[in-house]
């Protein structure tokens, strides 16, 4: 949490793109190509695969806003206002990018 908070805290010209933001926050558990990982301690759930095109295709853009603000489960960290609202849609698009079968 400290650790996204910096890193977003740190001034820039630019506003970090999806993919500076997911590099930085997101891929030492999900990967770098989205692809996903290994469960962070035993009985834990495996970070999601956001290749995987059946839960691209089950999830609103407004439902992954809502486990990036809120985490979900024991696994995925609740990121809560570390985020803006312009970022949360920077971070979803990235997410999006990751669909195997996205046409
Ligand atoms: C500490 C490891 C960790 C980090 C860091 C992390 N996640 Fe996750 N994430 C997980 C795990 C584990 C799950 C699976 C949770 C479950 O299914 O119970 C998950 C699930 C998800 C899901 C799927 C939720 C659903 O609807 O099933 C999304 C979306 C997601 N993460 C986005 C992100 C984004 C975006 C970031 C970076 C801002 C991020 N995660 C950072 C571990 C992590």
């Amino acid at each position: 949490m400290l650790v996204a908070l910096g890193l977003i805290g740190c001034k820039k010209s630019e506003p970090a793109s999806g993919g500076e933001l997911y590099a930085g926050a997101c891929a030492r558990c999900h990967g770098a190509d989205g692809s996903g990982g290994a469960p962070s301690f035993t009985g834990a759930p495996a970070p999601r695969n956001f290749r995987d095109h059946d839960f691209q295709r089950a999830r609103s853009d407004e439902q992954l806003k809502m486990t990036i603000r809120n985490g979900k489960g024991s696994g995925m960290p609740a990121f809560g206002v570390a985020f803006s609202d312009a970022e949360l849609a920077a971070l979803v698009a990235q997410l999006r990018s990751f669909d195997a079968e996205r046409k």
